[in-house]
């Protein structure tokens, strides 16, 4: 099967390590001008429809310097791309005149489809956001250069790592390699949770996230901040709602910081770019002056931008022009690498091992599948976990999109996909019957019907609801002394009114007015918002920093939705603490979340749907708590 370089994932460890050994020998026959022919006869195509510098001309160089030769069009606005020509065809008919295509795109997973296309190896040399894994062997080699290993290394990462590609492909190569990562994102530039949740999944790792007026804290005193004493050093936020930032503060060895790397602002991938004002992080020789850092070393993918002063261009620690003059020995080495691979393989295009005949369209706005007509019917990949957590990744782009409503092909019925449904999902799929709709208005333009739920039973009335929501509020009034400090953050929809309830009660109790926010998990709107109608509602948002958090919902199912509305609080700033009330807990959750505070303990079956209805949300209906079972689809 053809190989690829698409994304680092496509290199095994064993394969890093061969490449880093023929690097090793390549820089020794550059050093003694030794001349090389293993390329001799090879061609080798390059095809930037970015602007490059580094990653351009170090690939050329390499491919001279090992004998063999270079086509290339030196500005895709001078190919047939302006009259309309697809990615899909340019590389088919490239690949007919080389051996190997290098190509840098700025559509996520552009790569992918050129080498659907391609009828020889692709290298990714940089697509959208998405990765950029030559830069990283250049970034790994580099470190294991000065510092012999990569294992136990301790990287931290700043700047733009929402758009920055190359950071996407280094962490997960530095969390495959063993090393402790802390990032400091520029604000509003962090990594995107499915970015975060995949690392978590496949490597067991959650890097720790400092904020970014904490990079000089981060780069002199890293042992002192957020790192756990497990190894690797993890932040503990999301595997506990109840964080204590003073337990966590010190760790029982210190830690020295190995290297700080520094991106710029992606300004040409933003949304909206970063106007005069936006914060964004800067090195100075002031930054590297402290004695703890007498090993750290500066790093950085190039170009600059303005993060890394000029100063520091002379201190022996910075290495960011050695990474740059790595790529030539580095790539001379890839492709080597695969013009043997191409050697050895056949030309039959490779299948996509557990891809799926799933979903229309991905949510990225970037990626390659919504700008051009991708004829592989295999777009995603069905996540699945253990406990019925599932979602869609893309294959192009690798972003995580959650299953909306589910169909049934053979019956022709559609549901609004619940974790409970999971069973049905994997049976479907099995059955090759599952099909993804993005609505219930696209499965019903779709000719699909509704599944119906069976018999409702009423399970707490409106007096129980009541006598919950006063119980939780007392607990959480016997554990706050100071109501000053306090935040109750509500989960829209049914957690907000039961928050507001809880303030209410507080207020009739204790004379109190207690500051009430709404937490918006699935809108997308960043931020804890004041609940509307109160003072101050149209205006800035809720301050939870150094504060007592009390997030409320109405039923904790999977811990999903807690988790992320978590995620929320910690990114509008750093609480004190936060904790968790629920009125219900089904008590068979997915995600290692502990309500601190639970109105009533329903234990239920996972098959089984449980429903808080509140006159607030749905007027027709008094309070109360109902529970269904899913009728089988077969029988529905
Ligand atoms: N590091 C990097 O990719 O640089 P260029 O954009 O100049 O290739």
């Amino acid at each position: 099967m053809m190989r690829h370089l698409l994304a680092i994932a496509d290199l095994s460890d064993e394969e890093i390590e061969e490449i880093f050994r023929r690097a090793g020998q390549m820089e020794a026959a550059l050093t003694g001008r030794t001349p090389l022919s293993v390329g001799a006869g090879a061609i080798m195509a390059t095809l930037f429809y970015e602007p490059s510098t580094r990653t351009r001309l170090s690939f050329e160089a390499a491919m001279w310097r090992i004998g063999g030769a270079v086509i290339s069009a030196p500005d895709m606005k001078n190919s047939s791309a302006v009259k309309g020509e697809t990615l899909a065809d340019t590389a088919k008919v490239v690949s007919s005149y080389a051996d190997l295509l290098v190509l840098r795109h700025f559509w996520d997973g552009a790569a992918r489809v050129a080498a659907e296309h391609a009828a020889v190896p692709v290298i990714n040399a940089g697509d959208g956001c998405h990765e950029h894994p030559t830069q990283t062997l250049c970034d790994l080699y580099t470190l294991r250069r000065a510092k012999g290993a990569l294992r136990g290394l301790t990287v931290a990462i700043g700047g733009d790592l929402k758009h920055g590609r190359t950071v996407h492909s280094l962490v997960r190569a530095l969390a495959r390699f063993g090393a402790n990562i802390v990032l400091v994102p520029a604000r509003g530039m962090e990594f995107p949770d499915w970015f975060l949740q995949r690392l978590a999944d496949e490597h067991g790792y959650r890097p720790t996230i400092a904020r970014p007026e904490d990079l000089r804290a981060v780069a002199r005193d890293v042992h002192a901040l957020y790192l756990t004493p497990a190894k690797p050093h993890q932040l503990a936020l999301f595997t506990d709602t109840e964080f204590d930032l003073g337990e966590r503060l010190g760790t029982e060895e210190p830690i020295t910081l190995d290297a700080l790397y520094m991106t710029r602002s992606q300004r040409e991938r933003q949304e909206a770019p970063a106007g005069e004002g936006v914060e964004y992080l800067h090195v100075d020789a002031d930054t590297f002056q402290d004695p703890t850092m007498r090993h750290t070393l500066l790093m950085h993918p190039l170009p600059r931008t303005g993060e890394i002063s000029a100063t520091l261009d002379r201190d022996p620690r910075s290495v960011y022009f050695r990474q740059a003059a790595y790529g030539v020995p580095i790539r001379m080495a890839l492709i080597t690498f695969f013009l043997e691979q191409r050697a050895a393989e056949s030309r039959v295009p490779r299948a996509e091992p557990g891809a799926t005949r799933l979903g229309p369209r991905c949510a990225n706005p970037n990626c390659v599948t919504r700008r051009e007509e991708v004829q592989s019917e295999r777009r995603f990949h069905l996540q699945r976990e253990a406990g019925g957590r599932a979602h869609l990744v893309c294959l192009y782009c690798d972003h995580e999109l959650r299953i909306q409503v589910i169909g049934n092909r053979r019956s022709r019925h559609f549901h609004v996909y619940e974790e409970p449904m999971y069973g049905y999902l994997d049976g479907w799929l099995r059955d090759e019957a599952l099909v993804i709709f993005d609505s219930v208005k696209q499965a019903e333009e779709a000719g699909y019907k509704p599944y119906k739920l069976g018999p409702q039973k009423t399970i707490m009335d409106g007096a129980e609801v009541e006598r919950s929501i006063e119980e939780l509020t007392d607990a959480v009034l016997a554990e706050t002394p100071e109501l000053n400090d306090l935040v109750i953050v509500g989960i829209k929809t049914a957690g907000a009114h039961i928050a507001r309830r809880m303030a209410e009660r507080i207020r009739a109790t204790r004379g109190a007015e207690v500051e009430l926010g709404v937490v918006d998990v699935h809108g997308g709107a960043e931020g804890i918002w004041r609940w509307p109608g109160t003072a101050g509602a149209d205006a800035e948002p809720v301050v939870v920093a150094d504060r007592l958090v009390v997030v409320v919902d109405d039923v904790i199912n999977t811990g999903w939705t807690a988790k992320e509305a978590l995620t929320a609080i910690w990114r509008s700033g750093r609480p004190r603490a936060a904790r968790l009330a629920v009125l219900l807990d089904r008590g068979h959750r997915q995600l290692p979340i502990r309500p601190t505070y639970v109105g009533k303990h329903l234990p239920t079956a996972p098959h089984e749907r449980v429903r808080v209805r509140l006159h607030e949300i749905d007027r027709e209906h008094k309070d109360k708590v109902v529970i269904y079972s899913y009728v089988d689809p077969k029988t529905a």
